[in-house]
Formats: C-alpha cells, structure tokens, sequence
C-alpha cells in the first residue's frame, strides 16, 4: 500500500523535472549556406548605367567607338568623306536581300556635305519656320547624311509609313548592319519625328544589338540629342 500512494508522488516529481526543462536545443547543421545578417532594409536591385565614352577626334565625336552626328554633336563643317563604301556595300547586300522577298530598294539620298544640308535646311526654315524644321531636318553640321553612314531609302515621305517596304526595312535592316535611325515610339528621344526611311550604318554586330535592345542609338549609347541654343 505504502508504495502505491508513492507512485503518483514520483510521478508528479518527474513531471516537474521534465516541464521546466528548456526545450531541445537545436544545433546549427555546419553543412548549411550561411545566411546573411538581418538588415533593417532590403538592399534595392540597382543596376548602374554605364558611363559612354565619349572622344572626340579632329573634331568627330564617337561614342564607344560609334561615330556619332545629331543634335547634341555636329561635324567640322569641312568633314567630308563621301558615301562610306563599306556602308554601300551592305546597302546593295540589304536591296539583294530584299529583292529575293519581292521588295525594292533604292537610295533616294546619302552623303550630304555642310553646306548642302545648309541651303535644305535653310529651305525647310522658310517653308516651315525654325521650330518645325528642327523636327525633321538637321542643321546643317548635325545631320548624319554628313558620316556617310545615313541613307534615306524610297520615298522620303510620311507616305513610305506602313509600306511593304518600310516593314521589310523595320523586320531586316539590322541584318545588313543597319537601323531605323528615328523611330516613332523615340521622337523625345532623338529629337526628330519618325523617319521610317532614314537607316543608318553601323555593322552587323551593332545593329543587331541595338535592334534586340529595343531602344534608339542615343539611349543605347547613353547620350541625348539636344541643340545647345
Ligand atoms: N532628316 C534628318 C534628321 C537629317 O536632316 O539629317
Ligand atoms: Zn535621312
């Protein structure tokens, strides 16, 4: 009898040992991934925009290494250099191509010197007056008919907007090393209005790129296109 009123004492005794027993510890697993200190705030996903380099070289501004004519840099007033061959060649390669698919191609205007593209310049002011030209026509020392690298193609009008030949261009310019050099969703942007005609020559790699990219030449390169007065 005496030891079993004694058992439920024993039992109430350990139970008292067990309950205020801290709980298990748990052991760090070494083989885990550290992981980082608490911080108060989240770090915010920053990705820096790369700094162009910009040199200018007897007057000619390039951009990493692109040669670059628009409303921010302009062209020695003597710089000449005629149609580019290598961006004629990859003209003629372009209008092949787009023979095969039924379409035809044909520079309606290229190289510019200064001072034509200062007498049709001077045309558009009088026509249109100074603003208005300034969305559609370069002054002269800021056009990119001037590298020789540019090529109007077709007709050089809003008429060539939404053409067969204005899609092939905007689908298989970049093939060829060329880009639609002003596109509509980029007015802000370059500084002119949409030129679905106006290529412009920068070789396969680069063209490509921008074109996959999705943005115009200025905010591939980090630049803006803006007249200084
Ligand atoms: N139409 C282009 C902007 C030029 O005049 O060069
Ligand atoms: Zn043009």
């Amino acid at each position: 009898m005496r030891m079993i009123r004694f058992v439920p004492v024993l039992a109430l005794a350990l139970c008292a040992t067990a309950c205020s027993a801290p709980a298990e510890t748990v052991l760090p697993d070494p083989t885990a991934a550290p992981t980082a200190a608490p911080t108060a705030e989240p770090t915010p996903e920053v990705t820096p925009e790369p700094t162009p380099d910009i040199q200018v070289v007897d007057g000619i501004t390039y951009v990493n290494g692109i040669l670059i004519a628009n409303k921010s840099y302009s062209l020695p007033a003597d710089y000449a250099p005629g149609v580019s061959e290598e961006a004629q060649s990859a003209f003629e390669e372009m209008a092949a191509g787009a023979a095969q698919d039924g379409i035809n191609l044909y520079i309606a205007s290229g190289f510019r010197s200064y001072d034509y593209q200062a007498k049709l310049y001077q045309r558009y002011v009088d026509r249109d007056g100074k603003e208005k030209a300034d969305t559609y026509s370069a002054r002269p020392g800021h056009s990119e008919h001037q590298t020789g690298l540019a090529f109007d193609l077709n007709e050089v009008s809003d008429a060539f907007i939404g053409t067969p030949e204005a899609e092939w261009l905007a689908a298989h310019a970049h093939e060829y090393g060329f880009i639609i050099r002003y596109p509509a969703d980029k007015v802000e942007i370059t500084g002119y209005k949409y030129e679905p005609w106006h290529v412009r020559y920068l070789g396969k790699e680069t063209a490509a790129a921008v074109y996959e990219s999705g943005l115009c030449l200025e905010e591939y390169l980090g630049i803006d296109s803006v007249y200084a007065d």
